[in-house]
């Protein structure tokens, strides 16, 4: 077991490159195998959870290969693929487990899907229900939890999906099934989840559409049996691992980092919207587009923060930055509410919880209840000892949390565990350290 401590740092300070995102990544793969044609993706993220998307899908029969650092993906265009009796072993991975459930649904595939302890505890109803509508058979139709063994079929029925939660896994994962059915498949979610399904979908020739509907809530039809075309992809920086060294800066006196080639999507800028409303000093530069994506450079620097309400409507669009955001927190004037926030606790871990007893452990108080968490900021001033050990829950961004916590902390800050950290950011401890953080294994 691996554990990384975090000792105080005097500054963060230079430019930096985050590993390619991590959502588009696995789209950028199973979409690849569905066009007509041989795609190349660049700046790929190669950490745990996208590699065990390759690995999939190259178990399904997609020939991928790897030349220099571009990924070749031989597409075999949409519903052609077969067999039975796999076993796909998703490891630590939520978007990778649910989104090949979406694409077995819409092909004659039988396979068992598995994952680790963190992702077998994870929910998995909320996708076998839309996908039984489609026509998917699973063996078990009353599990929530993996292993899965799940049935496609080569032509599904094109459904309307009425979701609970707004959740881009789910409806990525109906959408990927629609992908081989003859008419149009509808989801309709809550608030618009994060939308890169349906930028690379449109990217390579489908005919998706989103729309807002009298009550809110959005409404996506794609149309069924689209030609995708093999049209090559680079991958953006990712704005969640984009969060650490961010975030880093603005709790770090006299610290000025600027961060690359981020992907900008308004429905990955929660965490950003957030930290601007605190008092962050966060600036966006050199906006441009890539295969349908606004990418910035974004620059941040050491800033002094005050406590806000973050309402729920905010929730989708930084759903993975909550335990980072619970940071910035502890160093703002007064409390940060952070309403809705539910789906929080059913992420690698409970991440309510896990923030909570960690927070708590470090002498910063908090108050949580079933859909809410408030961080009670200790100020900008405040001195804070550290010589914790926290575990990470198999959750790489409660990990990467607790590190940054601890470059500002007396004592150093431990992490337990933390191989979890590759899921989603391979080269953490190394750039965090390029740019003066003092992260060491220990
Ligand atoms: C993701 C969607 C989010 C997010 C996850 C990545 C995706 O999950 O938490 O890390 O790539 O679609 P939900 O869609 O379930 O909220």
């Amino acid at each position: 077991m691996i554990s990384i401590s975090s000792n105080k740092s005097s500054k963060l300070f230079g430019n930096v490159i985050v590993p390619g995102d991590k959502s588009i990544s696995h789209r950028a793969l199973i979409l690849g195998s569905l066009v007509s044609g041989k795609i190349k993706i660049k700046n790929l993220l190669e950490s745990d959870d996208v590699i065990a998307t390759a690995k999939a899908l190259k178990t399904l029969g997609i020939k991928i290969n790897k030349i220099d650092n571009i990924w070749e993906i031989f597409g075999k265009g949409i519903g052609n693929l077969f067999g039975s009796n796999y076993e796909l072993d998703m490891g630590n991975s939520g978007t990778g487990s649910r989104l090949i459930m979406g694409l077995i649904a819409g092909s004659d595939v039988e396979a068992t899907i598995l994952g680790d302890e963190s992702l077998s505890k994870r929910p998995m109803r909320r996708i076998i229900l839309p996908l039984l509508k489609t026509g998917a058979t699973f063996y078990n139709p009353n599990n929530n939890n993996l292993p899965i063994k799940i049935k496609g079929s080569k032509i599904p029925l094109p459904i309307e999906y009425v979701s609970p939660v707004a959740s881009a896994q789910i409806k990525s994962s109906i959408l990927l099934t629609g992908l081989s059915s003859t008419g149009n498949t509808v989801v309709i979610e809550p608030t618009l989840s994060r939308d890169h399904t349906e930028r690379m979908l449109k990217y390579l020739g489908a005919r998706v559409s989103s729309k807002k509907l009298p009550n809110s809530s959005w409404k996506i039809t794609l149309e069924g049996l689209p030609m995708l075309q093999p049209y090559d992809i680079e991958i953006p920086s990712d704005p969640s691992s984009a969060a650490f060294p961010i975030v880093g800066s603005i709790i770090t006196p006299n610290s000025q980092i600027k961060v690359l080639n981020v992907c900008i999507n308004e429905l990955r800028m929660g965490l950003y919207t957030s930290l601007i409303e605190m008092g962050a000093n966060i600036q966006f530069s050199n906006k441009r587009e890539i295969n349908g994506e606004i990418i910035a450079d974004i620059s941040a620097s050491y800033s002094i923060l005050h406590g806000i309400k973050i309402p729920k409507s905010r929730v989708a669009s930084m759903i993975d930055e909550y335990p980072i955001l619970s940071i910035a927190a502890i160093k703002a004037k007064g409390d940060t509410i952070m309403e809705g926030v539910k789906e929080l606790r059913f992420k690698e871990t409970d991440r309510i919880k896990a923030m909570c007893e960690g927070l708590n452990l470090l002498g910063i108080e908090t108050i949580e209840n079933d859909d809410c968490m408030v961080v009670k900021g200790k100020g900008p001033d405040c001195i804070l000892n550290g010589n914790v050990s926290i575990k990470s829950n198999l959750d790489h961004r409660i990990a990467m949390s607790f590190l940054c916590l601890g470059l500002i902390t007396e004592k150093p800050i431990t992490v337990e565990n933390t191989d979890t950290i590759n899921s989603s950011f391979p080269s953490f401890l190394k750039i965090m350290n390029e740019v003066g953080a003092k992260l060491n294994h220990v």
